[in-house]
């Protein structure tokens, strides 16, 4: 085993490593990886680094090489994923800045490859997709407010919803929306892995408040105004994961 938790997320997350992390170059049946995966200690653990879009964000969300990620993280051994991400927020309290552990995603993507179950019968279950043991982590680590709970919607992409879409995901009881959630979360479950998601809220969603609507500068932006908060919960975090994880 060569680490046993993941995170998943921005390269900037990359300094919480101490000192140099070694890069492993990993091939799959599913292609190469978004990157070379960086594995090094994180306080006292030790944890393998994959940046989803590439260090130089080359893969738009829905070209990123899903399948290939979780398969290299578990050649690794990884068998728990911390997975931060950006998101919109859907509810007027969901503003720029919020931290929120979502507890049900719902998957309204359309062109990705879900699963590595391609021949035969086999149906996940996945009524409950983040990890309890990952979540209580977050939360009982957690120095910043977050948000126990939501719902993610997850798009396409690459374009951010109209207003009626908006309104509409509201509509049904999701709380934040981004693009990059799924199939991440139900590939991770396929192969076993734990798979915890942490969403920062970049901006309020085009149907929540008028006024212009969301735009790729600002979630950049406001992304990396937050990344030692985010780098911070997540050292946190792991330094709570249990090393024996029991989850069915
Ligand atoms: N990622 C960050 N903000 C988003 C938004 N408003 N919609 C979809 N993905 C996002």
């Amino acid at each position: 085993m060569i680490a046993d938790i993941a995170v998943i997320g921005g390269s900037g997350l990359y300094s919480l490593i101490e000192g140099e992390g070694a890069p492993h170059d990993l091939d799959t049946p599913y292609g190469t990886p978004s990157d070379p995966i960086v594995v090094g200690k994180v306080a006292g653990r030790t944890v393998a680094f994959l940046p989803r879009h590439g260090t130089d964000h080359r893969y738009p969300p829905h070209k990123i090489p899903y399948r290939a990620n979780l398969w290299a993280l578990r050649e690794l051994g990884v068998r728990q994923i911390l997975a931060p991400c950006a998101v919109g927020g859907l509810r007027p309290d969901h503003g720029p800045g919020t931290f929120v552990l979502p507890d049900q995603v719902v998957d309204r993507t359309t062109s990705r490859v879900g699963t590595f179950f391609d021949e035969g019968a086999h149906h996940t279950s996945f009524g409950d997709p983040y990890c309890p043991a990952g979540r209580r982590a977050v939360l009982d680590s957690a120095e910043v407010d977050i948000v126990d709970g939501g719902t993610m919607v997850v798009i396409e992409g690459p374009r951010f919803s109209t207003r009626a879409e908006s309104q509409w995901y509201a509509a049904q009881g999701a709380s934040i929306i981004n693009m990059t959630g799924m199939p991440e979360a139900i590939l991770a479950r396929e192969l076993g892995l734990c798979y915890t998601s942490i969403a920062l809220v970049t901006d309020h969603d085009a149907g929540v408040v008028a006024g212009e609507a969301v735009t790729m500068e600002e979630v950049f932006r406001v992304f990396a105004e937050n990344t030692e908060r985010m780098k911070s919960l997540v050292l946190r975090t792991v330094a709570a994961l249990p090393p024996e994880h029991s989850c069915a």
